[in-house]
């Protein structure tokens, strides 16, 4: 798993490969073409060719907002739950695909705090799916060295999930390969009201105080009650279905993250697309509010 990581340090030209490839398709068509010219994985470990900033190709974290489900059943006369049913093939597809590439960082947006908004049969399945992914992926995710986490306010699942989590959290809790992170009952904007309100309870109970701290330890401090704190910054998000925007997810650790836009639908995105997606990252320049390093 870890040979495509190793093999980051040999030079080569990824980023003109990705433009010859087509990587910010402008419409679905020149998108189809790209498609027919997937990177092997090979290429993804390569550094870009711009010399402009020097760092990891393959992103650490990679986050995944998993648009168009519905949109893509109902073009095909099909309920929109089958467009989630079928979404879990390209979950399993993609988190191999990271796991293989030796991505750190996987994290999907499987359920928002909005979600509950739904339908209630549509809440129902999506719940169904979820526990039953949870169970069924356990030997994959034990094969693959993958270690599953969840990111939102789990306690506001319904039980049998919560059970199903916690048990192949427990179970995987060693693995030490890609990091597999559901969003569940997620909502960035709550994330950060629980971790400011978490953080005057500290200062008010005299656990921290807030008057000694500089602006990076202020940060630090509100950083250190997210849900969870050791997350990494996101490096690249990627977002099916075409829309351009952020819907509240990981707001904190996308602050200087990548965005990467198709306008393929959650249910049909593959590994292609994912390599593409990577090979898009491949070709920005990051200077994180500095001067690139020439
Ligand atoms: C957005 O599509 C997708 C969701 C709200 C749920 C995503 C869930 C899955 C892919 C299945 C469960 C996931 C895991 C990890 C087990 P949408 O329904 O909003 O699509 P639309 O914009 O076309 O209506």
């Amino acid at each position: 798993m870890r040979d495509a990581e190793a093999a980051a340090s040999r030079s080569a030209d990824a980023a003109s490969r990705a433009s010859e490839a087509g990587q910010r398709p402008a419409d679905r068509a020149a998108e189809q073409a790209a498609r027919a010219t997937s990177p092997k994985a090979a290429d993804l470990t390569q550094p870009a060719a711009t010399g402009a900033a020097p760092g990891p190709v393959v992103p650490r974290h990679v986050a995944i907002i998993m648009d168009g489900n519905g949109r893509w059943a109902q073009a095909r006369g099909l309920a929109r739950i089958r467009g989630h049913e079928h979404g879990i093939e390209s979950v399993r597809a993609v988190t191999r695909r990271a796991a293989a590439l030796g991505v750190g960082q996987l994290t999907l947006f499987a359920f928002s705090t909005e979600n509950w908004k739904r339908p209630k049969s549509e809440i129902a399945f999506l719940m169904h799916l979820l526990r039953k992914f949870l169970v069924d992926e356990r030997k994959e995710l034990m094969e693959n060295d993958i270690r599953l986490r969840s990111v939102g306010r789990i306690e506001g699942l319904p039980k049998d999930v919560q059970r199903a989590l916690a048990r192949t959290q427990e179970m995987t809790a060693e693995n030490r390969g890609t990091t597999l992170c559901l969003a569940l009952n997620y909502g960035a904007r709550l994330e950060l009201a629980d971790a400011a309100k978490r953080l005057a309870e500290d200062a008010a109970a005299g656990r921290i105080d807030l008057a000694a701290l500089d602006d990076t330890g202020l940060e630090a401090a509100l950083g250190a009650r997210l849900y969870q704190p050791e997350m990494p910054d996101v490096d690249l998000l990627v977002r099916t279905a075409g829309e351009q925007r952020l819907s509240n997810f990981l707001l904190w650790q996308m602050s200087y993250g990548e965005l990467h836009v198709t306008d393929v639908a959650w249910p049909e995105f593959r590994e292609d697309d994912f390599d593409r997606a990577l090979q898009d990252y491949a070709t920005r320049t990051r200077s994180f509010g500095g001067l690139l390093q020439r």
